[in-house]
């Protein structure tokens, strides 16, 4: 049977059992769902063993499990390492969902389900099509897989356990898809990940709430002034003001820009997609260069006082914000998290205190158009897709990908077929079948044509 054939014949068992695995509420961020990480972690482990890999086991950490599992061919074959998260986003809000974020449903050609792409969906697409080259005989390569439960909470204990496990995890390249490409009938490969910088801020009035007539326009309102701090952080140019934060951004070269430039990208269409009139971003660059080269500062949750029903008058003691800088090379998280805490701090009036507290971070990454497994996956998505894919800089972030390179010396190809308009993250988060069954198809080639590449 030829892998076309089997992946064809087992279009239903392969799409059951993604169903089965997004049933699992595996939300890292909240301790309520540990169990079910735990399960997940399970399911993930025997489905790996069944697909026949050897030596699958749980490998524990201070948090939640890593999937491993492998298959060795042959000592004079590469090795691919096979990296992805069966965590997710946590789903809420619930009610902006069309179908229940954890019962998977079918619309339009797309899965729903949170995690659906991001990233159970495409992490399974690596195990069915693990599956599809031992059941033809079609697998060349060594594999080892790493599927970890902490990616969307900043994977530390991973980036531990890497360490731990240098000579375990050796191998050639490291294959990841979690990321996206333009469009169905636009394929490209990510070459980019930003870094991060989480803090959380909690700024501090009065000691208790107070009567906002009896106090209000005399004594400083942590609210107000959190967010005269936070305008501040931006200039009219939407520059970032905190002293010293561009100092090591690698300035890219006009040649790399007008490479950028040339990336099939329709302004127009991403605002209607957007439903908004006009984007907004730091001056001077092109909205695919603000995503993908600039660094960034964003507020991604303020609260405080009273939203409840109805109206209060209260003058709160206490507001807070969560607040992520996206970092580029060679900017480092350590470094952009000091000079935020020291800033913050400094801008704050007399009236408040401000507590700075940092979440999770990690480096950005650039991984390389000439090498060999870049050339492998380009050629493996021209098969599939008959159409030479393009490299893009993408916005997000994977933080082990830096750590794999500088702990292990590996490159990684970041192979993903989401899409932008998957909502990841998002209510209604989707993953297209047409995604889904064209990376099983689209993977075994770049193992293919990896190993010929080697030899
Ligand atoms: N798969 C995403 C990363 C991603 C998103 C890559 C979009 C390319 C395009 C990953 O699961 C993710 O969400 N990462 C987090 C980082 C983490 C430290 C919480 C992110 O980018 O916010
Ligand atoms: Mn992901
Ligand atoms: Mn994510």
């Amino acid at each position: 049977m030829t892998r076309e054939e089997y992946i064809e014949n087992h279009k239903d068992k392969f799409l059951d059992e993604l169903f089965d695995l997004l049933r699992i509420p595996s939300i890292s961020a909240d301790s309520a769902f540990a169990g079910d990480v735990q399960k997940t972690a399970e399911y993930v482990a025997k489905r790996l063993q069944e697909a026949g890999a050897d030596n699958v086991t749980l490998e524990k950490t201070a948090g939640n499990p890593i999937v491993y599992g492998e298959k060795m061919v042959g000592p004079s074959k590469p090795t691919i390492l096979v990296y992805g998260h069966y965590d997710v986003q946590p789903s809420v809000p619930d009610e902006l969902w069309n179908s229940p974020p954890f019962e998977p449903t079918i619309k339009n050609g797309n899965i729903y389900a949170r995690g659906a792409c991001d990233d159970k969906g495409q992490m399974y697409m690596h195990l069915k099509a693990f599956e599809t080259m031992m059941e033809t005989n079609t697998l060349h390569c060594n594999v080892k897989f790493m599927i970890e439960g902490e990616e969307e909470i900043g994977s530390t204990n991973l980036g531990i356990y890497v360490k731990e496990n240098q000579e375990k995890l050796a191998a050639d390249v490291v294959l990841i898809s979690d990321t996206g490409m333009i469009a169905n009938d636009i394929p490209s490969i990510s070459i980019g990940l930003r870094g991060m910088s989480y803090v959380e801020v909690e700024v501090t009035g009065p000691k208790i709430d107070l009567h906002s007539g009896s106090y209000g326009g005399a004594v400083g309102n942590p609210i107000n002034i959190l967010c005269d701090m936070i305008s501040s952080l931006h200039d009219e140019n939407r520059h970032i003001t905190i002293p010293g934060f561009y100092d090591k951004v690698d300035e890219v070269s006009d040649a790399e820009r007008a490479e950028m430039a040339k990336t099939p990208f329709n302004l127009d269409a991403y605002k209607s997609e957007l439903d908004v009139e006009d984007v907004l971003g730091e001056k001077g660059y092109s909205t695919i260069e603000r995503t993908g080269i600039r660094p960034t500062l964003d507020v991604n949750g303020i609260w405080g006082g009273y939203i409840g029903e109805g109206a209060k008058t209260v003058l709160p003691s206490k507001a807070y914000a969560k607040i992520s800088m996206r970092l580029v090379p060679s900017q480092t998280s350590a470094e952009i998290t000091e000079m935020f805490q020291k800033h913050f701090e400094s801008i704050a009036p007399a009236a408040v205190k401000v507590k700075v507290t940092p979440h999770h971070g990690g480096e950005a990454a650039v991984t390389p158009t000439d090498s060999k497994a870049y050339r492998a996956a380009s050629k493996a998505m021209e098969k599939t897709f008959g159409k030479k894919p393009v490299p893009t800089r993408g916005g997000g972030s994977i933080p082990i990908v830096a750590l794999f390179e500088e702990i292990l010396g590996l490159k990684t190809v970041l192979f993903g077929f989401g899409l932008d308009s998957d909502a990841i993250h998002s209510p209604n988060e989707k993953y297209g079948l047409f995604n889904f069954y064209k990376g099983i198809e689209t993977i075994p080639y770049f193992y293919e044509y990896f190993s010929e590449e080697e030899s």
